[in-house]
């Protein structure tokens, strides 16, 4: 039997690495890393530093693969998520098939969680019941960048006793600023609220070196994040921000 290790590797500090994710790497003798193109060698290059840092045996395989996008000018946004899905799974079965022989432990290096926001247990699912189900898989969980912010902040997510609601910019909707974390936000969803009182916790490439936090009212701050935001993402070619939104009665 073939195994595959989902590791969570946190969401940009290499120091979020939880001790079951290092004995994880050490067993791997594969590490894929899924390339998802010049924009994001970034991501590529902390994966490779963080087998470089971690795993003590020599010996180990990476393969670096092409990760297929998304194609966002697809009119039906689930009907291009469903194609995006096929063509990951096509990937992951030819990597199963031809990469690993029997008995090996293949290691996917997954960004923060591999609980959230992250389609590689889905994946997966496609890949079983495509036919390629000789293999077993684990998750090791990780940091994810909903954690990251919070502590980046030093806040609670929640209030005492209170639900948090995680979503993403395109969901977001006025009847859930109370307490909501956003993610995968490509357009500033907040900035539709700032006539609410809303505070807001911001944070882009949290944990790595580029990291920028933003916090206040909504008002008050809500250009200042826009700005910094687009001339990150200029800079860098590529962006990752959360935040939190948290109605108050100031
Ligand atoms: C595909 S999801 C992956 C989430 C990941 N599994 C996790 O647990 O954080 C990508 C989104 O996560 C958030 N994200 C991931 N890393 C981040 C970071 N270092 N700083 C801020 N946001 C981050 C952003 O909202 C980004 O659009």
């Amino acid at each position: 039997m073939k195994t595959l290790l989902l590791i969570g590797i946190g969401a940009g500090d290499p120091e979020h690495i939880t001790v079951q994710a290092i004995n994880a790497l050490n067993r791997a003798d594969v590490l894929f890393v899924l390339d998802k193109g010049q924009t994001t060698n970034d991501l590529v290059r902390l994966r490779l530093d963080i087998c470089q840092r971690y795993i003590r045996a020599p010996g180990y395989r990476v393969v670096q693969v092409s990760d297929p996008q998304r194609d966002s000018s697809t009119p039906s946004y689930t009907e291009g998520v469903e194609h995006w899905h096929e063509q990951r799974a096509e990937v992951f079965a030819r990597l199963v098939d031809e990469e690993l022989a029997d008995g090996e432990f293949g290691a996917f290096l997954l960004w923060g969680d591999p609980g959230l926001y992250d389609s590689t247990l889905r994946i997966l699912d496609r890949v079983r019941a495509g036919g390629c189900d000789d293999f077993d898989y684990q998750v090791i969980p990780g940091i994810s960048s909903v954690q990251a912010l919070a502590a980046r902040h030093r806040i609670a997510l929640n209030g005492i006793g209170q639900p948090i609601r995680i979503t993403t910019g395109r969901r977001l909707h006025a009847g859930d600023l109370d307490n909501v974390v956003v993610m995968l936000d490509a357009h500033c969803a907040f900035a539709a609220y700032v006539a609410e009182n809303v505070d807001i916790y911001w944070g882009a490439y949290i944990g790595t070196a580029d990291e920028i936090l933003i916090a206040g009212k909504l008002a008050d701050v809500c250009e200042q994040i826009k700005q910094a935001r687009e001339a990150a993402r200029l800079r860098k070619g590529w962006i990752m921000d959360t935040y939190l939104l948290r109605r108050t009665s100031h």
